[in-house]
């Protein structure tokens, strides 16, 4: 390639209502149970690429920092798929930005490889759809799949070898006024990452068969709430699958306790706001922080009653966001 190609995408990050937890095909990346998320406006990685023959490797600058090896390397191996798709061999300099505070402790992978796999394949000149997008950010990081797409979206589980598996659209973000409602309750980076928590619960633990054979009904009620919704319906079934995984990260060996002293703190505040007849109703993912589901109006309600729970660091309210956007440079 002589002209260089820049691209520039900006994704939303997205929080699961039904649960993606454990792999039927590690090197695929593909999931071993179906996921139902909602995509969260306000929460934006924007990336931009621009390939160059002239340079001799991947360049990668994460918020103003060059990355680590580590986090390099799961870059460079999406910009590599880029490139076989491409047919280039150019390599590339990434430049990816998250707008929401790294204190809110809150995934970037989910947005950040959706707006890797958009700005990469625009930058290189792939005819691509959101299908090929979504299914380069799940190679990388199956929750990154559902980013691609706004509003309310889909991850069906993959048969070991289908590498063609991606998410899928399921209401636009006007679908359904709701808000999530964040509750920080710790600061730093979690113990275990999902990858590494996700294998061990299906190496180790005795709850991780019945999970995969559950997760199934549960991701269905939650398809069913969401279509009709039912706020009651579909949280009662996000909150069993949010404790269904935990179950099986605590019951791993070693035994991976996700959980704070003020998580613990903010599931009564949520209990409670039940109980005087609010319907809200919590997510987690695989970290300390309580994620609260309620309609939009609720909300500031929902958002004071967390900031008095002991040990809530702080709060924020995201609603349905957009899907990825893409732009030429
Ligand atoms: C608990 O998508 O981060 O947030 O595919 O190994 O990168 P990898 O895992 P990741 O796992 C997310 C797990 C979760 C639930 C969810 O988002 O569905």
């Amino acid at each position: 390639m002589t002209t260089p190609n820049r691209a520039v995408a900006r994704a939303c990050s997205n929080i699961a209502l039904s649960k993606y937890w454990g792999k039927s095909d590690i090197e695929h990346n593909l999931p071993a149970v179906p996921s139902i998320s909602m995509t969260l406006s306000g929460l934006v990685t924007t990336t931009s690429v621009r390939f160059d023959g002239s340079l001799k490797e991947d360049q990668v600058r994460l918020d103003d920092r060059v990355a680590s090896a580590r986090e390099a390397v799961r870059v460079c191996e999406l910009l590599d798929r880029v490139r076989a798709l491409a047919q280039i061999d150019a390599r590339a300099e990434v430049d990816t930005r998250n707008d929401f505070p790294t204190a809110a402790g809150l995934a970037s992978s989910a947005s950040g490889f959706a707006a890797l796999a958009g700005a990469a394949c625009a930058a290189a000149g792939v005819d691509y759809d959101s299908a090929l997008l979504s299914r380069l950010a799940r190679r990388s990081s199956a929750s990154a799949a559902r980013s691609v797409y706004e509003g309310f979206v889909e991850l069906p589980a993959g048969a070991p070898g289908d590498d063609t598996l991606a998410a899928k659209p399921l209401h636009s973000r006007t679908h359904w006024d709701v808000a999530l409602v964040v509750a920080v309750t710790a600061q730093g980076p979690k113990a275990v990452g999902s990858t590494e928590g996700m294998e061990r619960s299906r190496q180790t633990s005795p709850l991780y068969a019945q999970w995969v054979e559950q997760a199934p009904e549960l991701n269905r009620q939650v398809r069913a709430g969401l279509a009709e919704r039912d706020l009651d319906k579909l949280g009662a079934a996000m909150e069993q699958s949010t404790y269904c995984f935990h179950a099986c990260a605590m019951s791993s060996l070693p035994s991976i306790l996700y959980w704070q002293p003020p998580t613990l703190a903010a599931l009564r505040v949520i209990q409670r706001l039940r109980s005087e007849g609010i319907s809200v109703w919590a997510t987690m993912d695989a970290g300390p922080h309580v994620k609260a589901l309620c309609v939009r109006d609720q909300a500031p309600l929902v958002e004071q009653a967390l900031k008095e729970a002991p040990g809530v660091l702080h709060t924020m309210v995201a609603t349905p966001g957009p899907g990825i956007e893409i732009e030429r440079a």
